[in-house]
């Protein structure tokens, strides 16, 4: 079996140490507990440089077979897979190791029934049913490049995201649950590939039994497809730097980008992180309530978990669905043990009657975790205390998309744990604090730029279709460093404090959008001729989106402009990225050269005008004034 778990402070300690000084060494160890067809060559090759980072180079191998078939022995008939319905009252379903492989191989042959290959980009955008875990493992199964898109984003962010890849196939369902609301998906779908030429075929999974419109010769049933297919598939066998997935998300400047993960690094990150992080032991039943869509239901729903043997828990509702107990009451319903949310969630959950959480036992709790966004202090108590009852230790957990698994934790009941810090690095992480020089801060007890200085298994190879992309993006910030666009403070023991995004991103309920993507968006409102974005604190969201709008003309009903934008928004990105606030101005504070300054707009959407700084450089002074009387 494999295992890899730290166990003791001391062997953290070690464990650490080694990393550093032999990183080769230490994950040729851990990636020799894995199943390989066969053995790579070179553990590592790298550069900051171009990037350059290869692990594993020349080993093969198959992630389903290590997440799937090696477990067929010991734990075939071990739950996998649980998967609780959107409304309680619907039974939920369970699938063991040996159905699950079933289940995945039945996929992969319907995959390539219809015409696809190894390294052809598959689309997913799908709600949270089983097909989803299915249909991801089964393009890894036959060696396409699953593209999972959050069933959340609009018909022109998938259309932007699916011609991107080129993907050849896109996987989706008739309609979705959430809530107490039943979404249409195949509509968004349809809309988006009026604009998709490389798409060949749809494959619909049934979950409303709407009836929806099939495109003749493009869109099939899974049902009907999967009919007549062996229940067997074998694994291709890939090498350990082939693409495993793209997954988009947003930077600072331009259209999200397709993060890239490989094969060997990703399995060596995932599994290991995971188990060490949790401290998952073989009865647990693990739960994590992300979406797939998300890196995080990539890492730790999915991949993570099943390379562990563990047994995972998949919900497809909400958390305040039909109540705010909903997530309370499945923790007692199966039994789990290791619980993984947002604080975004729990800030909402805090915000309803206590009752809600108190009146669950949450006795089969152990370890609590948190994702996302920094969890400010007041969240981490209420989790720690009314969730976890103070029992169980409560890791804040600090990644991104790019690192594929988490960098920076506490491991439960390993090392130490701080609120509201997410405390020391993994074992092969070593992060640094610069200044803006890029010199690095070596002292505790300061604040700085968040880099790494050597690779990890996991780390970003490219950004799809455009490694210069990928350079820009992390490589050349600061030389010689992968520049994460985190700012961290490090404490007088050298814990960290992850202080949130210092670049144009805005983290929106644990969400990435970069700002220019937002005001993209909004710029294509006819009555629109510029906008710009910036975050402010929102109380359940973490930021919440404030959007300074100039128009054509004064509008006659203010408030029917805003919807209008709020629409548009909708419409290019999704809901997710509606805008909270929007204030419109006859002008935008820009300094001579033209650059719009933000950190006066932040001021603003902050309601902290008292002291704006110096403001001489601007063109238009004036404008300043009026945007400080209209704030919202
Ligand atoms: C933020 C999500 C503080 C951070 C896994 C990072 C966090 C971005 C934490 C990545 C945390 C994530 N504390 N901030 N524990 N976890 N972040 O790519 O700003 O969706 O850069 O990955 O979320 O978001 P992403």
């Amino acid at each position: 079996m494999i295992n890899n778990q730290i166990k003791t402070f001391e062997e953290y300690q070690q464990a650490y140490k080694r990393s550093v000084e032999d990183p080769e060494g230490f994950w040729s160890d851990i990636a020799s507990t894995f199943t390989w067809h066969k053995k790579w060559n070179t553990t590592l090759e790298w550069n900051f440089e171009e990037p350059n980072v290869k692990w594993f180079k020349g080993g093969k191998l198959n992630i389903t077979e290590n997440c799937l078939d090696r477990h067929l022995k010991t734990r075939g008939n071990k739950l996998a897979l649980i998967w609780e319905p959107n409304d309680p009252k619907e039974r939920f379903v369970r699938y063991t190791y040996r159905e699950l492989h079933e289940k995945v191989c039945q996929f992969a042959n319907v995959l390539k029934k219809n015409g696809v290959q190894k390294g052809d980009r598959v689309c997913i955008y799908m709600p949270m049913i089983p097909e989803l875990a299915f249909a991801v493992l089964a393009c890894a199964r036959i060696g396409a490049i699953h593209s999972v898109i959050f069933a959340g984003f609009s018909a022109v962010s998938m259309a932007d995201r699916i011609n991107d890849a080129g993907a050849k196939m896109v996987l989706t369902s008739d309609g979705l649950n959430r809530g107490s609301k039943q979404i249409p998906v195949k509509r968004v779908v349809d809309e988006a590939l009026q604009t998709c030429p490389s798409v060949e075929k749809v494959i619909v999974v049934e979950r409303l039994g709407w009836a929806v419109n099939m495109v003749e010769g493009r869109d099939v049933w899974y049902h009907d497809e999967v009919k007549d297919v062996s229940k067997e598939c074998p694994a291709e066998e890939m090498d350990a730097e082939d693409m495993l997935f793209i997954l988009y998300t947003s930077g600072s400047t331009g259209k999200p980008k397709g993060v890239v993960h490989t094969c060997g690094g990703y399995m060596v990150y995932a599994q290991y992180t995971f188990m060490n992080v949790f401290q998952y032991e073989e009865s647990d039943v693990y739960w994590c309530t992300a979406d797939i869509g998300w890196i995080t239901g990539h890492t730790y729903l999915l991949y993570g978990p099943l390379l562990s043997g563990a047994t995972t828990l998949m919900f497809e509702g909400v958390p305040t669905y039909p109540d705010m107990g909903r997530f309370w009451q499945i923790c007692d319903k199966f039994g789990v043990s290791i619980f993984y949310t947002a604080p975004t969630a729990i800030r909402s959950l805090m915000s309803g009657d206590i009752d809600n959480v108190l009146s669950y036992s949450l006795d089969s709790l152990k370890v609590l975790g948190s994702v996302g966004e920094p969890i400010n202090e007041e969240a981490w108590h209420w989790y720690h205390t009314h969730v976890g009852k103070e029992r169980c230790p409560l890791v804040d957990t600090w990644w991104q998309t790019e690192t594929a698994g988490i960098m920076i934790s506490s491991l439960a009941n390993v090392t130490p744990i701080k609120p509201a810090h997410a405390a020391f690095p993994l074992p092969g992480i070593q992060p640094i604090l610069v200044d803006a020089e890029g010199k690095e801060i070596t002292e505790n007890e300061v604040e700085g730029y968040l880099c790494m200085k050597f690779p990890w298994p996991g780390i970003i190879r490219t950004t799809y279709g455009d490694h210069e992309r990928c350079r820009l993006s992390y490589f050349s910030t600061y030389k010689g460093l992968y520049f994460t666009g985190d700012g961290a403070k490090r404490d007088e023991n050298g814990l960290y404090r992850i202080i949130g995004r210092v670049d144009d991103v805005i983290n929106v309920s644990g969400h990435r959008f970069g700002t220019a993507e937002i005001e993209d968006a909004i710029n294509h409102n006819v009555h629109v001729v510029e906008s710009a974005v910036v975050g402010f604190p929102h109380d359940i969201k973490g930021q919440g989106i404030y959007a300074f709008v100039i128009c054509k003309e004064k509008p006659e009903r203010e408030d029917y402009l805003r919807a209008e934008i709020i629409e548009t928004v909708v419409e290019k990105i999704g809901k997710i990225a509606k805008p909270d606030k929007i204030q419109i101005v006859s002008g935008l504070p820009k300094t001579r050269s033209g650059k719009i300054m933000r950190r006066i707009l932040r001021k603003v959407a902050e309601g902290d005008t008292s002291n704006l700084g110096d403001t001489s450089t601007l063109l238009d002074p004036e404008v300043v004034d009026e945007i400080k009387a209209g704030a919202l």
